[in-house]
């Protein structure tokens, strides 16, 4: 199959087998588990008054809320040193390779020679994420074969037996190879945007009090103040909680640089783009402009209340995901995955700033750093105070 073809055969599958509204609706409830373990995580965290790495917290929430929704496997565990676990090395390694700068990417003549070697680390890093996710697939393929999929064990059908599916029908165009490799993207395309989405979004709110307080009242007049955990449902009755999450792909894209390829000649604004070229669409710039956003580099989440401004594709002024054919196919669990984990970390706990938020090292919170996509360079570390409404 042509690549163009494959990549066509596997958009249609994400699109209808991954990130439909009903299969999300139906791994929802694992979705809901992930983050109730988180918070009670953070709960244990507050009663020693100890600081939490939430950084490193919600990233593993993410990484096993998509791993469930994906396979129903956790893959890493909360509160362990990532260095001890298998899948976070490698997944780190690929994004840390994918961050640095590669002289073969100013001079492809080089492209051969692989002059920094990043080419051959990255080989070996993806060969184990494969080897890792085929383990999945036999293991998978082996109860699919002993005929147990009817058996009561499961309490939902998880996105690789829907791909699996597809792959075993007559004359499929998707192979097991297929599979593998939309595994793999979705895990690398998936997690590192949306857990830094979250983290800046916390960052920003610790750093405005009055906005923090604002998102708090909103959450307890919607979700009351016994529940603890928000729930998918419940995202579009928060109009400030959804301001807030635009307002943060605003300011922090976690791709601030889209590459694209022109298809061919092309004149636009006055400049010739030659066919092949590549065009770089700095998402960054464009959230910042001064032409387009009142006081552009503030954090007011309220400016999206009252616009109509999203980030469907449609709004040139917000493309986090990018628009078009190419446009990222993980916006639907991305939306309920930053929405829910935010609000939840919010709704019962307030937040101590480690040395109040005073720079260290010469860092501070608002510094960026490059890795696959745009996070922050350093973590977010916060005492968590369990906040009793009743009280
Ligand atoms: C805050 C979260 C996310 C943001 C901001 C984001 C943004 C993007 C952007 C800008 C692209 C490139 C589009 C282009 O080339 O025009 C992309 C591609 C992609 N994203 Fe996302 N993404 C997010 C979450 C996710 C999630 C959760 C998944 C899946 C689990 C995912 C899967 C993918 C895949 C597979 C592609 C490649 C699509 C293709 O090549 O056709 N993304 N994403």
């Amino acid at each position: 199959m042509q690549p163009t073809s494959r990549w066509r055969t596997l958009r249609k599958v994400c699109a209808t087998k991954v990130f439909s509204s009903q299969q999300l609706d139906s791994t929802q409830v694992v979705r809901r588990r992930k983050v109730k373990e988180l918070m009670d995580f953070v709960k244990k965290t507050s009663e020693t008054f100890d600081v939490l790495d939430i950084s490193e917290a919600i990233f593993t929430t993410v990484l096993n809320s998509i791993s469930n929704t994906l396979f129903s496997m956790d893959v890493v565990q909360l509160g362990c040193s990532s260095k001890s676990q298998e899948f976070k090395d490698i997944f780190c390694g690929i994004t840390e390779e994918a961050g640095k700068p590669n002289v073969v990417d100013y001079f492809p003549i080089f492209a051969k020679i692989d002059p920094q070697g990043a080419r051959a680390r990255m080989t070996k890093y993806y060969k184990k994420m494969i080897d890792f996710l085929d383990g999945i697939v036999e293991e998978r393929l082996r109860l699919i074969k002993g005929l147990q999929m009817g058996d009561t064990t499961k309490e939902y059908k998880d996105v690789l037996d829907y791909v699996l599916e597809v792959m075993l029908e007559d004359n499929s165009q998707v192979t097991r190879i297929h599979v593998l490799h939309l595994l793999v993207d979705l895990f690398v395309a998936g997690i590192d945007t949306t857990a830094s989405t979250i983290e800046w979004a916390m960052t920003e709110l610790l750093y405005n009090p009055k906005k923090l307080q604002k998102l708090k009242n909103e959450l307890q007049d919607v979700i009351g103040k016994e529940e603890k955990q928000i729930e998918e449902s419940h995202i579009s009755k928060l109009p400030f909680l959804r301001a807030v999450v635009k307002e943060t792909f605003r300011l922090h894209p976690p791709f601030p640089l889209i590459p694209h390829k022109s298809k061919e000649d092309v004149e636009l604004c006055g400049f010739n783009v030659p066919k092949n070229a590549q065009v770089l669409i700095n998402i960054w710039g464009v959230g910042r402009d001064p032409s387009i956003w009142r006081n552009p580099n503030e954090f007011v989440p309220e400016r999206f209340l009252e616009s109509k401004i999203d980030y469907q594709g449609n709004d040139c002024e917000l493309i986090p995901f990018s628009a078009g054919r190419r446009m990222c196919p993980g916006l639907p669990l991305a939306y309920r995955g930053v929405h829910t984990v935010l609000g939840s970390l919010l709704h019962c706990y307030d937040w101590k700033l480690v040395n109040n938020g005073e720079k260290e090292k010469g860092l501070d919170m608002f510094d960026e750093k490059f890795g696959l996509s745009l996070h922050k360079a350093k973590p977010l570390q916060a005492i968590p105070i369990y906040n009793n409404h009743n009280n």
